[in-house]
């Protein structure tokens, strides 16, 4: 992924300066990408509403793209009848081999729980959906999501506690992302043929509009360069050699336990030859 001539120079000296970034604004870090006025930036960029109607959803992505980064978002989801919808928020690159990080929020009927669907992809390849329930209700308040993305690991966090981690194990021969710069990117999607029981719960449209809100997005990022990724004043932050400890492990194998609702490691009739190789290191 070398970049040439004066833009790939111009770039350089723009990004090695610059570690970003704290308190995020939602008008300068972001930009609304669909849904025809249905998404609105609100409180002068501290916060962004998606709204889905039978028409539309409504998305947006990160003005800039990354290469790593440590993310929090705060998220409240659709409320009530929420069946049929999928709100996400996730880090993608661009084309085919494109790589990809995702939480997706799959709605309920009231007073069923959410299912958080996460799932990786590296080099187009997905297949890593591992799912949870909540041990909360997602849409009272807002919660904060968190995805931490170094050349060592990836770790997704709900309310600071790890829930899933995805290790580099190129070793291994399995792909890791670190080659190609992600943007962040929310959206609000109806899903009805696919979210709920596999399409066997319809979106309820007489509660639309359905609108789902982001607020006090943080992150500290690392930018893309000719000479690799380049990440601040600060050369090496220490989020950069992050991984799970002892103590990140014993909550995430509280999560698993307790939380967890679909492994595809576990899923012998998927995969009857053996799991993916990620699943057995
Ligand atoms: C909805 O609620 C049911 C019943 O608790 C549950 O089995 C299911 O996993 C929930 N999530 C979705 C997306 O249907």
């Amino acid at each position: 992924m070398k970049m040439k001539g004066s833009i790939g120079f111009l770039h350089l000296v723009v990004t090695t300066l610059f570690v970003a970034a704290s308190a995020g604004n939602f008008y300068q870090d972001f930009e609304i990408t669909w849904g025809d006025g249905r998404a609105k930036i609100l409180e002068n960029g501290q916060s962004l509403s998606l709204s889905l109607d039978k028409a539309s959803g409504s998305g947006f992505r990160s003005k800039n793209e990354y290469m790593f980064a440590k993310i929090d978002m705060q998220l409240k989801l659709v409320p009530g009848n929420s069946a049929g919808t999928v709100t996400t928020y996730y880090l993608s690159s661009q084309g085919p081999s494109h790589d990809e990080i995702d939480f997706e929020f799959l709605g309920n009927l009231s007073g069923d729980p959410y299912t958080l669907h996460t799932n990786v992809f590296t080099q187009g390849k997905g297949n890593r959906e591992q799912q949870f329930h909540l041990w909360f209700d997602p849409t009272n308040d807002f919660h904060t999501y968190s995805i931490l993305w170094n050349s060592q690991s990836i770790i997704f966090s709900v309310d600071g506690i790890p829930i899933r981690e995805f290790k580099n194990l190129e070793s291994k021969g399995v792909d890791f992302p670190k080659k190609q710069p992600m943007r962040i990117y929310g959206s609000l999607w109806d899903a009805e043929n696919w979210a709920t029981r596999g399409g066997l719960v319809k979106t309820d449209w007489a509660q639309a509009p359905f609108i789902a809100t982001y607020r006090n997005f943080n992150a500290q990022v690392c930018f893309w360069t000719s000479s690799g990724s380049s990440c601040s004043s600060n050369k090496s932050p220490s989020w950069l050699r992050e991984s799970l400890d002892s103590n990140g492990l014993a909550k995430l194998h509280w999560a698993e336990k307790n939380y967890m609702i679909y492994n595809y490691c576990t899923d012998t009739k998927r995969f009857p030859q053996g799991p993916p190789s990620e699943c057995l290191a």
